[in-house]
């Protein structure tokens, strides 16, 4: 699977971040495996370390398995102010897990991010590729029982 989303793509470095986007958007639990990362380092002929070290650098990839769903809340200041922090906690209590964790049936992982560029809508999270703004608590039980529905 490794090697065909690779082939899709010029082997040339400069197309590292676009086959690491590819690679974690099919994985079923959203992230970049060591397998995928040896893959890359041979197919761009780039050392390990060096995919490692832009996996790391940018908070949208996961080495570590994730959910189906993808919870990014923005922690940066202007929705800070504007009561993320209370939206943090309502995620917690609605999910049963921390920052970082995946929810025990595999649906959600809770992330915290940098400003999402929505801060007119503050506070604003992302679920996958969807943008919610404007939240209040009751306002994220809603999203969350909409999506639980769904699944
Ligand atoms: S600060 Fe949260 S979207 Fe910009």
């Amino acid at each position: 699977m490794y090697k065909e989303i690779c082939a899709k793509y010029a082997p040339n470095k400069d197309n590292l971040i676009y086959i690491l986007h590819d690679i974690q958007d099919t994985h079923p639990q959203h992230y970049v495996s060591s397998e995928a990362v040896h893959e890359i380092s041979e197919y761009l002929t780039l050392p390990e370390n060096h995919i490692y070290g832009v996996l790391t650098f940018y908070s949208m990839y996961s080495t570590t398995p994730r959910g189906k769903n993808i919870i990014r809340l923005c922690e940066s200041p202007p929705c800070y102010i504007k009561g993320s922090y209370n939206i943090l906690r309502k995620l917690k209590t609605l999910l049963g897990v921390g920052v970082g964790e995946t929810t025990k049936d595999g649906n959600f992982t809770l992330e915290l991010c940098a400003c999402l560029g929505v801060c007119g809508n503050a506070p604003v999270m992302m679920i996958n590729d969807d943008v919610y703004g404007d939240l209040s608590e009751e306002k994220v039980e809603d999203i969350i029982d909409k999506i639980r529905g769904r699944n």
